[in-house]
């Protein structure tokens, strides 16, 4: 279809005018300074400018060096190479209360801690975003991912395809799926983990959110590029933002210690005005997410404020490819700090830190270390060539928290 030399005069025009708007941050309506840096790094045209961002591998006055409490391989194995230095840290001069730990891990660490997050804990009971609409198998997608790549899984295989729930529910009675929406509708009020003195609302329906209608049938490669999130520990209740307090899992041991290892790590390590006073012989890792990002994802500004337990340290790992990570303050309405994380790097929001607006606007294409692609041999991982070709466009990220105060437990 042909259009005429006035409208496509029209057409250039409002391109030009959005590519204007685009370029200038300003010309936002209402947009707070945490909102500008947001937009800054998640722009593709005009790219950012990552040198702009704070590195902990580059000498920055924004970086203050500290010594942690303890050589983080004390009471976990898992950390460290011969010659590593586990011990150091940085603190920001610019937000109180956040630690980055430059990578302590070895590669072979790395490479199990990514296994786990793609083979084990995707698998029943934990949930992800996918179960909601999918039926997921117990064992979750990588084996299947794993035969459709390996050619073992032919297409006219009846369960090539992961079933939609949504198929089920076409088959359901009306009259239940309208109490269901009935339901839903109440649930939707906006509230919190726990009324204002701080005691959990255990009592509050949380319904289990209803299967889309119009998502695809997709097979096993397809879907678990499509995995956002798994959680672990407490289940998460995303619609109100809040825990089901009755409804945990145990955390993966392995997940436990590490971050139990972190906490001990940080116990005092101070900035020039705060210190992270928080007794890490009370911390428990209780509930976590694994955040699994490709290229374009991004985690849009937020404070984790659904824990009963706003007190102890947040440990939060970095894996695969590399992100731009910004710490803000208590609102949007200040410029927040933007920090390069690399494979391995572990951030831990303390105390002043914990209530802070954070977001993830951008993964940074090729950053993948050459020890986590796909052409390299390792003895610890002799199967890898699969971890390494979803890794290399993705990064991953364990988030862990502790959800119950110190004083419930004996
Ligand atoms: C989160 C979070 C940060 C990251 O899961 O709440 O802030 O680095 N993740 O992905
Ligand atoms: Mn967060």
């Amino acid at each position: 279809m042909s259009i005429s030399r006035r409208q496509q005069l029209r057409l250039e025009k409002l391109a030009r005018e959005r590519q204007a708007k685009q370029e200038d941050p300003g010309s936002y309506v209402n947009q707070t300074p945490f909102r500008a840096v947001e937009r800054y790094y998640k722009s593709r045209v005009p790219a950012p400018d990552y040198s702009k961002a704070i590195d902990p591998y580059e000498p920055n006055d924004q970086l203050m060096p500290v010594q942690l409490a303890h050589d983080l391989r004390d009471g976990c194995p898992f950390f460290g190479t011969a010659g590593q230095d586990t011990q150091k840290a940085y603190v920001l001069t610019t937000y109180p209360g956040l630690i980055v730990i430059p990578n302590p891990f070895s590669p072979a660490a790395q490479r199990h801690l990514i296994q786990q997050c793609l083979r084990e804990y995707p698998k029943a009971p934990n949930v992800s975003n996918l179960h909601t609409h999918y039926h997921v198998p117990p064992a979750g997608l990588w084996p299947l991912f794993q035969d459709e790549a390996n050619g073992t899984r032919p297409v006219d295989d009846p369960a090539y395809f992961v079933a939609t729930k949504h198929a089920d529910e076409d088959a359901r009675d009306n009259v239940e799926r309208k109490e269901q929406q009935n339901q839903q509708r109440t649930l939707a009020i906006p509230l919190k983990a726990c009324d204002d003195a701080f005691n959990p609302g255990l009592t509050m329906v949380k319904a289990d959110p209803a299967p889309s209608a119009t998502v695809a049938a997709m097979n096993a490669t397809q879907l678990l590029r499509r995995c956002r999130w798994v959680t672990l520990g407490y289940h998460y209740h995303w619609q109100t933002k809040t825990y089901h307090l009755d409804r945990a899992f145990p955390m993966p041991d392995l997940l436990s210690s590490v971050c139990a290892s972190v906490v001990r790590s940080v116990q005092g390590v101070a900035g020039s005005n705060w210190r992270n006073t928080y007794d890490s012989s009370q911390y428990r890792a209780e509930a976590g997410v694994i955040n699994y990002y490709q290229y374009r994802d991004t985690l849009m500004g937020h404070v984790d404020r659904s824990e009963l337990n706003m007190d102890a340290p947040l440990v939060s790992i970095s894996l695969g490819n590399a992100c731009i990570f910004l710490i803000g303050g208590a609102d949007r309405e200040t410029e927040p700090s933007a920090l390069y994380l690399r494979s391995g790097d572990i951030v831990v929001m303390t105390k002043p830190c914990r209530r802070s607006f954070h977001s993830v606007p951008r993964i940074i294409e090729d950053t993948l270390p050459e020890y986590l692609s796909a052409s390299g041999t390792s003895d610890d991982a002799p199967d890898w060539r699969l971890f390494g070709e979803y890794m290399a466009t993705t990064r991953i990220n364990i988030n862990v928290r502790q959800v119950q105060p110190v004083h419930t437990r004996d």
